[in-house]
């Protein structure tokens, strides 16, 4: 199963996203036995979901809180997520845990609460810049992963995304993802066991673009891409996802 997901961070406006809806369903056949997903803000949920869920694209926030409901000032939670519509949730993109302080202990507690709403988490990991050079990287994958094993096994995708390939149009190359991936897989084999694992995709993200993609699908593992910049461009998107089919 290939999957392309489309991360918008914070942006496009609600008119901006229709508009977006709607150039992609015009060009994406949904039956192209892809998984597509869109991760809008949170403010743009309701209305994606209700313009793509229909036609088999699945919406997904970018991240929410562990608790499902209370005092939490400026939080959304996974119930809420649900209610509007989501398939699932972004957890551990490298910006909230660079920004927002995000932890491997607080991500190990989203991702049950993932699994007890129902959602599907898209476990976000990669090493920053400063880790591959001091040759840190599996190290670095390996911890993050390891909140699997206070978690087990349940549905989930992964994404692995080099803190320095994300916006910086520099993205890995071909030896750097090959050897992520097989150590990723082997982690989550490790972790969940081969056929809790076999389930599990890894999708790469960090610049991907239709031009880097065919060769990002052709390395063993890469089942698919976390998009941020190219995907806020329905026609690159939506080359992505025929690239996958
Ligand atoms: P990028 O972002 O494609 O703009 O590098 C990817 C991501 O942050 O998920």
């Amino acid at each position: 199963m290939r999957c392309v997901v489309a991360n918008w961070k914070m942006n496009l406006s609600s008119v901006e996203a229709k508009a977006f809806c709607e150039d992609l369903l015009g060009r994406c056949a949904p039956e192209s036995g892809t998984e597509v997903g869109i991760a809008p803000p949170f403010t743009l949920l309701s209305l994606v979901s209700g313009l793509v869920s229909a036609k088999g694209i699945k919406v997904f926030g970018q991240n929410a809180h562990a608790e499902a409901k209370g005092a939490f000032t400026g939080e959304v939670s996974m119930p809420q997520l649900r209610d509007a519509g989501c398939f699932g949730v972004l957890l551990g993109h490298s910006e909230r845990r660079q920004f927002f302080g995000e932890t491997d202990a607080a991500l190990a507690k989203k991702v049950k609460a993932a699994w007890q709403w129902d959602l599907l988490p898209l476990l976000c990991i990669g090493e920053s810049l400063a880790q591959r050079d001091a040759g840190q990287t599996l190290a670095v994958l390996g911890q993050q992963l390891s909140i699997l094993a206070e978690t087990g096994p349940g549905p989930l995708w992964v994404a692995y995304e080099p803190v320095w390939a994300i916006g910086t149009g520099r993205r890995a190359e071909a030896p750097q993802v090959r050897e992520a991936h097989a150590f990723i897989r082997a982690e989550l084999n490790r972790h969940l066991g081969a056929a809790a694992s076999a389930i599990v995709p890894i999708l790469y993200g960090g610049s991907v673009t239709p031009e880097s993609f065919p060769e990002l699908l052709g390395i063993p593992e890469v089942a698919g891409g976390l998009v941020g910049g190219a995907s806020l461009d329905p026609k690159k998107f939506a080359e992505l996802v025929k690239q996958a089919g």
